[in-house]
């Protein structure tokens, strides 16, 4: 009898780690992050498919922004897993990891961080020149980026020529011009009036919809986080609640 137990959760066991490697798109595991004495991140699991859209809300301090540096590399947890795209990014020499994340992922923060001296498109153009992309490749994706988001009229602006609105755009643009495989937001619509917020979150559904791009965003407005595919709600480091939205293809 115990024979048979052990061969199946044998079986289930290895089920689950081939789904993590190749179903899941992310596959976070496990993940604590202490400060001192101070559990930020207290045992957080999340799996988020290729092209699914997915919120996390919770009260200020629960640790989302935390959360999200892990998921995305930007921060190491104290222990726990990371799986992109079936890699184990936290295991990954330095190097590689910077390579690894800014060809597979894109950040989106609540306030631009655009370079003020550069124009849009040469904004755009940093993860490109980044990465050693030629001059006229670079400018030509970063015009067909912005084009895609609707700021093709606005190629040679400066930040401080744009409306808030439109310097988000910006910025999303700069995260997508890697064709990464997720787009990381952190209260990308915080700063924005309810229009602008509005229609970025329409466009981050449009980028889905059209190049199936996943997105992981932090949000605090209640009626966006409802137009996304799963919201998990975060409390004191913890994942508290999951719900599907109805309108939920995954
Ligand atoms: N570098 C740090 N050192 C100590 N405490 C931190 C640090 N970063 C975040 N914290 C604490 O962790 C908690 C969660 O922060 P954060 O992830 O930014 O929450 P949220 O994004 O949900 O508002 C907060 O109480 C914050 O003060
Ligand atoms: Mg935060």
């Amino acid at each position: 009898m115990n024979k048979i137990i052990a061969r199946f959760a044998w079986y289930f066991a290895h089920i689950y780690i081939l789904k993590a490697v190749f179903l899941f798109m992310l596959h976070a595991d496990n993940l604590i992050k202490k400060y001192s004495t101070f559990t930020v991140v207290n045992g957080v699991s999340l799996n988020v498919e290729k092209g699914e859209i997915v919120s996390i809300v919770g009260p200020s301090g629960a640790g989302k922004s935390t959360l999200l540096h892990i998921v995305g590399g930007l921060d190491k947890p104290d222990s726990g897993r990371v799986r992109i795209n079936g890699v184990d990014m936290l295991h990954l020499p330095a190097k590689k990891q910077a390579h690894f994340r800014n060809s597979n992922i894109g950040f989106v923060f609540q306030f631009h961080h655009l370079l003020p001296e550069f124009s849009a498109i040469e904004n755009v153009c940093v993860p490109l020149w980044i990465k050693g992309t030629g001059k006229k490749e670079a400018l030509s994706r970063a015009t067909e980026i912005l084009e895609t988001v609707g700021l093709g009229g606005r190629l040679q602006h400066k930040p401080s020529e744009l409306s808030g609105g439109e310097q988000q755009r910006v910025a999303i643009a700069r995260a997508l011009v890697n064709k990464p495989s997720v787009i990381m937001a952190d209260e990308p619509t915080g700063n924005l009036d309810s229009a602008n917020a509005q229609s970025v979150h329409e466009l981050f559904l449009q980028l889905r919809d059209t190049f199936g791009h996943t997105f992981i965003m932090i949000t605090h407005n209640e009626a966006l986080a409802n137009m996304t595919d799963r919201i998990f709600t975060m409390r004191d480091g913890k994942i508290v609640d999951e719900v599907k939205s109805l309108n939920s293809r995954f």
